[in-house]
């Protein structure tokens, strides 16, 4: 079975300080996974934002980011809160 990630949305435009909410989807088989989002801002180098383990019953978060982890629905939304001009980039959500 393939794993793959599905993000929906083409393009997000916020105001600055509002939340943005980047969308992921996931297909897999195995039960046990690391999900990841990475940004890469215009300057081009992939930058690492945020990790959730599969196993873990809390949604990851560090500082303005946060996920919306749910398993049951192989849901991994990314939320950036208060969001800046530096927040502008291609964000790519990665299974593992
Ligand atoms: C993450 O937060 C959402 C929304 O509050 C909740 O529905 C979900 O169960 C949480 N996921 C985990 C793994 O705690
Ligand atoms: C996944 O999360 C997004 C954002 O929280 C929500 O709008 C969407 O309905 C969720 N999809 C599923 C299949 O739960």
């Amino acid at each position: 079975v393939a794993q793959k990630v599905t993000q929906p949305q083409p393009e997000l435009s916020v105001q600055e300080t509002e939340t943005a909410t980047v969308a992921c989807t996931y297909d897999t088989s195995w039960t046990d996974y690391y999900l990841f989002w990475y940004k890469q801002p215009p300057s081009g180098e992939m930058i690492f934002i945020i990790r959730q383990e599969a196993f873990k019953q809390q949604n990851a978060t560090d500082n303005r980011f946060s996920v919306n982890f749910q398993k049951a629905t192989k849901n991994f939304s990314l939320r950036i809160s208060g969001c800046q001009l530096e927040d502008a980039a291609v964000y790519f959500c990665v299974l593992s």
